[in-house]
């Protein structure tokens, strides 16, 4: 019985593709809507590789519609050094039927928060212009989402930058106006991110296997990026957005702590969400106040191996 309503923001993306694959196969997990953001991947782009990978999925008719093409503020800046030029690695999905709503992201999640009859949590996986951009159009659907729960940020470190993680750094505006929106909120970040991963062999067994999505989660899985100036291709095997997906419907393989949090909008620490882990406040707070800070659920541990276990067997696949 599906009975956990989400709406998933993507922008599909190596990833974001497995945890599309995740969310649609996942049986309680009810996929209401899903909206398209630029980011990996140009917006035309994200778009056919989420109506793609839904074919790929098998899934029902659900409503996927484009949004923002790029962040608030700053220019769009793909991440085509991990995903690609076509976002999805080397990975060719079959062309597909399906067609995106002919209405906006931000007019999508509109609609289907205000339809339904419980409030249904936001998932974004992705830099959250969309989410910005409804926060501010429509601040009336703020008491119909249940919870934000994003892929983004960190604790410790970053990866579009020393500090920052990339889909806060594309846009940081974006989730620090999500941050301050006041609805209950729940960050997995590359400190849990950067854990769970499948081994390469058994991706790669995937890959050569017979069945199609594992053909499909085993190419996405093998997906090498380059780390380094010397374009040092290293395997990862991170299921990445997915964990995100799998703390919706097992957070007990997960460490959380409920931290401050603000995100860094100027300086060499754009786009880093600062999370106050102290015991006790310091100085900062004796000497001048500490600004705006959300208090944050923030996902600091993760039993990585129960994470790829539930992603490979909730879509049918031994490791
Ligand atoms: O930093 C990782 C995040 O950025 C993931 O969501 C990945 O898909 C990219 O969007
Ligand atoms: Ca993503």
């Amino acid at each position: 019985m599906r009975t956990l309503p989400v709406l998933l923001d993507v922008d599909t993306g190596v990833d974001d593709a497995l945890a599309l694959l995740f969310a649609v196969k996942h049986p309680s997990i009810d996929v209401r809507a899903i909206t398209c953001v630029a980011g990996n991947a140009s917006l035309a782009q994200v778009i056919q590789n989420t109506l793609r990978v839904l074919d790929a999925a098998d899934a029902p008719a659900i409503p996927v519609a484009g949004g923002a093409v790029r962040p608030l503020i700053e220019a769009a800046r793909s991440a085509s050094h991990v995903h690609g030029e076509g976002g999805l690695g080397g990975l060719e999905l079959p062309s597909t039927a399906r067609l995106p709503e002919p209405v906006s992201a931000v007019e999508l999640m509109r609609s289907t928060l205000m339809a339904s009859d419980e409030r249904i949590t936001l998932v974004a996986l992705a830099p959250q212009t969309n989410l910005a951009l409804l926060l501010r159009t429509h601040p009336e659907v703020a008491d119909r989402i249940e919870r934000i729960v994003f892929m983004g940020g960190s604790a410790s470190v970053g990866n579009a930058t020393a500090v920052a993680e990339f889909n806060v750094w594309h846009d940081p505006e974006a989730a620090a106006i999500v941050l301050d929106s006041g609805i209950p909120i729940f960050m997995y970040g590359l400190d849990v991110f950067n854990q769970v991963s499948v081994e390469q062999d058994a991706a790669a067994a995937l890959g050569d296997g017979k069945d199609p999505l594992g053909r499909i989660v085993g190419s996405l899985l093998s997906n090498r990026v380059a780390l380094s100036e010397d374009a040092t291709l290293t395997y990862t095997g991170l299921i990445g957005d997915a964990g995100a997906v799998c703390a919706l419907v097992d957070p007990d393989a997960l460490v959380v702590e409920r931290r401050p949090v603000r995100v860094e909008l100027a300086g060499y620490g754009r786009g880093q969400t600062i999370v106050d882990r102290r015991r006790y406040s310091g100085e900062d707070v004796l000497h001048g106040g500490i600004g705006n800070w959300a208090v944050v659920d923030v996902a600091l541990d993760v039993d990585a191996e129960r994470y790829a276990s539930l992603f490979l067997e909730t879509l049918g696949l031994s490791a």
